[in-house]
């Protein structure tokens, strides 16, 4: 095998190989990447040789749009990989979103990551974490999760039956969408009085001292599946290559898988140019954008000012700040990808931006009236799109890819107070949250059980 796992710290370098369990750099402390001697590996010389492998479809491998790619991942050897056909999903242009956000006709993409087999994104990383739980034999995987990357790793362990799971989730802190899916795919789940970063500290701490195998975003062979993601925009962008990734930010795995595809593609001369990448934090979520646009911290060669950064933590801690957001993916102010995240936007001349829950549910509006929907944390990207647009960061004419990381049912809640028209339930749910409009709200008509009625209904 050509592939081994590298620490992402330049002074360090050190190397591990793959067969080895771990979520960071025993030497140092930095995150690990997964790297590999291209040149003595068979990779396409044209992405479009990829298209031969929809002809050969019934077999697995070629079916998943994960392991469709698998030589621009390839650390596993195909009897030992885990596939459930995650990765069927669409992108598409969608003119109403397009017009909401400001773009020329025909500029504005939606990426659907909701319809893999976990309604998540997820399923291309724990496609590719669950292959490496194979491969070093692991018995139990855990995860913390604000909901997705729980179901997503439930349902990989239910189809697969290669290992038990214990899932973390903060307490009253998962959409009902998400807790319902780990609860029905049969995970060991544990409600920790907490939130998210609380949830994700304690189980690192458990994994490390039970051996249990960490399926959450440290773990860089999951987000070896999900630089497919962006392997799927080109490939229904005919290989072309657009002007604008734009993602909700929440532990900056997404972020970071991206720029590492695009990294790699340019590298093996498989693309000619790197898009521009937009992070979207939620405005009450906003580490990344505070450090990165407020305080200027960069990548910086991997130099980047860690004694800033540390500083940074110490005051959210001092002043007991914690993550609010109804996009509750997103709602944590620990990101533990913060580095990977900002090599990312060094290599895609990236920018940061927040957006208000009022922008995202209004965001998310538009979405489900133009596309197949999403959850709120992902319409965080089309909010931020709009605003870059709005900035002039964006031009009318670019061409822009919003990634929508989950499926509409996953957290109905807030989709339910925004449009009931219930002023109480909006008050509760939303009002309390800061949210004061629902300016596409699309509210149920309350009609009485009787025909002419309802025929007048219709009328109006
Ligand atoms: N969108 C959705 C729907 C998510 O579930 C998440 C993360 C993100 C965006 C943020 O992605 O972490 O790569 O920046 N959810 C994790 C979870 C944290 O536990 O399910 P990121």
């Amino acid at each position: 095998m050509h592939s081994f796992q590298r620490c992402i710290a330049p002074l360090c370098r050190a190397t591990f190989d793959i067969s080895e369990v771990l979520t960071g750099c025993p030497d140092c402390g930095n995150l690990l990447d997964i790297d590999y001697e291209w040149d003595k590996l068979p990779v396409p010389r044209s992405l479009r040789e990829y298209e031969l492998r929809w002809a050969s479809r019934r077999n697995p491998l070629d079916f998943s749009g994960v392991w469709r790619f698998r030589d621009l991942l390839p650390f596993a050897p195909d009897k030992e990989i885990v596939t459930i056909g995650e990765g069927q999903t669409i992108l598409q242009s969608s003119p109403k979103v397009g017009k909401y956000v400001g773009m020329n006709p025909g500029g504005l993409f939606l990426q659907y990551e909701g319809l893999n087999p976990s309604g998540s994104f997820k399923d291309n990383g724990m496609a590719a974490a669950s292959t490496h739980a194979r491969m070093t034999g692991a018995k139990v995987a855990a995860c913390a999760s604000t909901g997705n990357t729980s179901a997503s790793l439930a349902i990989y362990a239910s189809t697969a039956q290669l290992f038990r799971v214990v899932v973390f989730v903060g307490s009253g802190k998962i959409a009902y969408g998400k807790l319902s899916q780990a609860l029905d795919y049969d995970a060991q789940t544990l409600q920790i009085l907490g939130d998210f970063d609380d949830a994700l500290e304690r189980v690192r701490e458990v994994a490390g001292e039970r051996g249990i195998y960490l399926c959450n975003s440290v773990n860089p062979f999951r987000l070896e599946g999900q630089k497919t993601i962006m392997y799927r925009v080109l490939e229904s962008l005919n290989w072309q290559v657009p002007d604008w990734i734009v993602v909700p930010g929440g532990n900056l795995g997404n972020s970071s898988a991206f720029g590492k595809a695009f990294a790699e593609l340019k590298q093996l001369g498989l693309i000619d140019r790197i898009p521009r990448l937009a992070v979207i934090n939620a405005a009450g979520a906003n580490t990344l954008y505070q450090l990165y646009e407020q305080q200027g911290i960069r990548w910086d060669g991997g130099m980047s000012d860690d004694g800033a950064i540390e500083s940074f933590f110490a005051a959210m801690d001092r002043d007991k700040r914690k993550a609010s957001t109804l996009a509750s993916a997103i709602e944590i102010n620990r990101p533990v990808n913060l580095k990977k995240c900002l090599r990312a936007l060094d290599t895609c001349d990236g920018v940061v931006r927040q957006v208000t829950d009022q922008e995202i549910l209004d965001a998310k509006a538009q979405v489900g009236a133009g596309g197949f929907g999403c959850e709120p944390a992902s319409a965080a990207s089309v909010a931020g799109a709009k605003k870059l647009r709005a900035e002039g960061v964006i031009a009318p004419s670019d061409r822009v890819v919003c990634i929508l990381t989950g499926h509409q049912l996953k957290d109905p809640d807030a989709t339910v107070a925004y449009h009931s028209g219930n002023a109480e339930l909006f008050a509760e749910k939303l009002g309390s949250r800061g949210v004061e409009t629902a300016a596409y709200a699309n509210s149920p008509i309350v009609v009485e059980n009787n025909l002419q009625k309802i025929i007048d209904v219709l009328k109006s």
